[in-house]
């Protein structure tokens, strides 16, 4: 089928439905929503036999739904309405909630039914929930609409529906004297990564974001007890939370202690065994060690690697490979892996070129602590999306082994044509050509993870149920392997003998050669973007390599 996505922006939800279209033979095209004639003019110049809505703000024409049918996906169960779907189910603590695939109509989600698919909530953060939950069974749900729309006799069915409100504000409100740190937190979740909640910090308004359980801290209901690294813990009635990113207003999403240096002077509320607590408590950086194997967390709000972060977690990477483990597994972020470099952090830096540098400088430091450990094997274990440089960093392990069901950018051009760095001039063409990684480089289209292994990028792709397991059993078989000492061995050579013919500081030279370009030259492009990312700027047109109907070859089909 040719058919037509209309969707605001083209969000992992829609790259995996693009993906997943598409290796099933279809033909898809994309128009981002900007205005009514605009995709109007889409329809017409691609004549699609289905329209699909993954993710709209707002109602599709009349103009279009009456001549088309026209497929919407609403993250809420059969009968469900309105907007902030997630948001009421959320902050409800509703057990089970769903996706809902319907037919668009002059009144909002009330239109037949097509499919639906249910799952059971996690209490975690909205963004979370529909990075994951929701996009497995939205895609479950568009499978099942477009099967129907093939078979022809398919009748939808008219459901009765309850319509909701928009969640304000006001439904949002914290009152810490009195809410549960249970309670103050699903509010929390309900609201993150958009909007936030309102609230004030330090005497300033502020939105929240970010929340982290806290089980050992108490202090006078709403009062700020401490600091830790970028978070502020701030006191409930039955305990404490944390805080980990702010946006004050008229400014960025922010770590807290960079949105408020004033939470420097709070009491620094470190942990006693760095990576190794475990309490409920923020940690952004953690170590457990398992049968031989060391496992590193890094659970860095929406994968994005400060240069602090980067150090950090290359001080914790260098820490782990003195302990006596012959297997260290990076196990990334629960909903990322790696973002590549903070780009928020950066564009609010006094010198946005200058951060630039130094994040990239710190990244690298750790792509090169990974490639030169000499005392461990180390995994990638990518269980969450991962973008730009933080699918090459993930390559500088020696197994990298990804959930299926990950959607995975491995290119920088869409962030202002930057070279990109985290040596993958090194690392890229011995597994996929010298074509292939230009190839890679070229493209703009997310991968999926199946994809990223039939090209020899990355080296397993496991089943989505039982990630955590089956990677914790791989890396015990690992370091039992009895050709361990073997394969280090080989592997020390191999990194001697790949020294010799050209070393590592050759190749990062040359990649910081063309960054220092992006960053300090002539060409503002990746500024702008940059800029534009950072502050989520509506679209004002959808570019061509998803639009394909408006490819000047591309022909209006008979
Ligand atoms: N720095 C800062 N924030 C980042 C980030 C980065 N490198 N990558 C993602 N984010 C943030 C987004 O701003 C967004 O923030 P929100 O909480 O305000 O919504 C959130 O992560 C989710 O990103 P979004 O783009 O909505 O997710 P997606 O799953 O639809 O898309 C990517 C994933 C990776 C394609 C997209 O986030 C991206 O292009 N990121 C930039 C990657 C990059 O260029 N890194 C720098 C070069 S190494």
């Amino acid at each position: 089928m040719r058919i037509l996505f209309i969707t605001h922006s083209f969000n992992s939800l829609t790259q995996r439905l693009h993906y997943e279209l598409t290796v099933r033979g279809h033909e898809i095209s994309i128009e981002f929503d900007i205005a009514d004639s605009v995709s109007e003019e889409a329809v017409s110049l691609f004549r699609p036999d289905l329209i699909i809505a993954p993710f709209l703000k707002r109602a599709i024409p009349e103009s279009i739904w009456s001549r088309y049918l026209c497929l919407v996906v609403h993250p809420g169960i059969v009968g469900d309405r309105g907007p902030s779907a997630l948001d009421w189910a959320i902050q409800g603590g509703l057990k089970e909630w769903g996706v809902t695939v319907l037919q668009a109509e002059a009144e909002m989600d009330a239109g037949p039914v097509w499919a639906s698919a249910r799952f059971p909530m996690r209490p975690v953060r909205k963004a979370s929930i529909y990075r994951n939950e929701v996009t497995e069974a939205a895609l479950q749900a568009v499978l099942t609409a477009v099967e129907r729309k093939s078979a022809a006799d398919f009748l939808p069915e008219r459901v009765p529906g309850q319509a909701h409100a928009l969640m304000r504000q006001a439904d949002r409100a914290i009152a810490w004297s009195t809410e549960s740190s249970e309670a103050i937190i699903a509010k929390l979740n309900a609201a993150d990564g958009f909007p936030g909640v309102v609230d004030e910090l330090f005497g300033q308004p502020c939105h929240l974001f970010d929340a982290w359980p806290e089980s050992e801290l108490k202090g006078a209901p709403g009062s700020l007890l401490g600091r830790r690294e970028t978070a502020i813990c701030r006191a409930t009635v039955d305990g404490a939370v944390w805080i980990g990113h702010v946006k004050r207003q008229g400014g960025l999403k922010l770590p807290a202690t960079m949105a408020f240096p004033e939470a420097y002077a709070l009491p620094e509320l470190s942990l006693a065994d760095c990576w190794k607590t475990p309490a409920q408590t923020w940690q952004d950086i953690a170590y457990e060690e398992v049968a031989g194997v060391g496992f590193l967390s890094f659970e860095f709000y929406n994968g994005a690697m400060s240069t602090v972060q980067c150090r950090r977690l290359t001080e914790a990477f260098l820490w782990a490979t003195g302990r006596p483990t012959k297997v260290i597994v990076l196990r990334g972020g629960s909903d990322f892996w790696s973002n590549g470099i903070h780009l928020n952090t950066i564009e609010a830096a006094e010198s946005p070129s200058d951060e630039s540098w130094a994040n990239i400088s710190a990244i690298d430091d750790l792509a090169e602590a990974i490639l030169r450990c000499e005392t461990q094997l180390t995994v990638a274990a990518v269980g969450g999306n991962a973008g730009a440089g933080g699918c090459f960093l993930a390559r500088a392990a020696d197994f990298v082994w990804v959930r299926d069901g990950v959607v995975l950018n491995p290119h920088y051009k869409n962030m202002g044509n930057l070279f990109g760095s985290e040596f993958w001039t090194y690392l890229l063409p011995p597994r996929v050509g010298e074509e292939g990684a230009r190839a890679i480089m070229r493209h703009r289209l997310p991968m999926s993870a199946k994809e990223a292994v039939e090209l020899g990028f990355y080296d397993a792709c496991l089943p989505a149920p039982g990630f955590t397991v089956d990677i914790a059993r791989r890396a015990a078989e690992l370091a039992a392997a009895p050709d361990l000492a073997e394969r280090l061995v080989a592997k020390q050579a191999k990194r001697q003998a790949d020294e010799a013919i050209k070393p590592l500081s050759a190749y990062r030279d040359e990649e910081l050669k063309e960054m220092r370009r992006n960053f300090y030259g002539f060409d503002p492009s990746y500024h702008v973007a940059r800029y534009h990312f950072v502050s989520r700027s509506a679209h004002s047109w959808t570019p061509r390599h998803l639009a394909r109907h408006r490819d000047l070859d591309w022909k209006i089909p008979e």
